[in-house]
């Protein structure tokens, strides 16, 4: 669990160790991404040592940990592909607008989200387009720091969760199903930090208007906390992976639309 002794300056420390960028085959080959270093960073696999293939047979070469999961619609072929048009008035998803996406876990709507996510560039936006991610532990670090003992409760309490039976994806649940927001350290509890108005579009837990304005002021303050986000702006067939319950990402706005990414996501077998 988070310790109330870490100073600031650890926790900086601690962002510092957030992103891992693999730049060839020799590295990836000689430290390949394991699921335990997706839980403690991200990791962006370069094109050179990602190469040019589909993305469903890159992403199990890259990560053959890892069970590509299929359950949802958009997933039902192991891959989603995001294609940001700024001149679409009325996109089919609010991924697909070119606005800025605020930070938010996916899948939210379900017992058992994802835990891993893989986002593959296929074309970069003409300008932005990049991607954020943020550790939970390093935001409740800050929360710490600033004394915010208001959110972190907000965040950390228990609440039933709003769901479909299709969604209830954990053999055997029976009627349990509640869930929290985020947890500090630990890595087996879900993050639902969903968006009620663009990625997840919906509210995924029952929370009083006056946590609701709690939670809005949380999401502000990931924007705001920039120093612990680490950013990556993919280049074509680069490859950015992250735990979807450690980490938080967003993604800055397009400029110029044209931006293409097909997106994995998946468990590590036997869990
Ligand atoms: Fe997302």
């Amino acid at each position: 669990m988070y310790s109330e002794s870490v100073t600031p300056v650890e926790a900086a420390e601690a962002a510092d160790g957030r992103l891992r960028r693999i730049g060839t085959l020799t590295e990836l080959r000689e430290h390949p991404p394991t699921a335990a270093e997706l839980r403690r960073r991200a990791v962006v696999v370069d094109a050179a040592a990602a190469g040019d293939g589909a993305t469903l047979d890159t992403v199990p070469a890259l990560f053959p940990w890892m069970e590509v999961w299929r359950d949802h619609v958009s997933y039902a072929t192991g891959v989603w592909r995001c294609s940001v048009d700024e001149h679409e008035d009325d996109p089919l998803y609010t991924a697909y607008e070119a606005r800025h996406l605020d930070f938010h876990t996916d899948m939210t709507r379900y017992l058992r989200p994802p835990e891993f996510t893989v986002i593959r560039c296929i074309a970069r936006a003409v300008a932005g387009g990049a991607n954020l991610v943020v550790h939970v532990d390093d935001l409740f670090a800050e929360l710490e720091r600033r004394a915010r003992t208001d959110l972190i409760a907000v965040l950390g309490e228990p609440r039933t969760l709003n769901m479909d039976e299709r969604h209830r994806n954990v053999p055997g649940a029976g009627e349990r199903a509640s869930g929290v927001l985020a947890v500090p350290g630990r890595p087996d509890v879900p993050s639902r930090i969903f968006d009620p108005t663009a990625a997840t579009k919906a509210m995924h837990l029952d929370m009083s208007d006056a946590d609701i304005a709690r939670y809005e002021e949380f999401r502000q303050l990931c924007d705001e906390l920039d120093n612990l986000s680490r950013r990556a702006l993919l280049a074509r067939h680069d490859v950015l992976a992250f735990s979807n319950w450690r980490f938080l990402h967003a993604r800055t706005a397009c400029a110029g639309g044209r931006r293409v990414t097909e997106i994995s996501m998946g468990n590590e077998r036997s869990r």
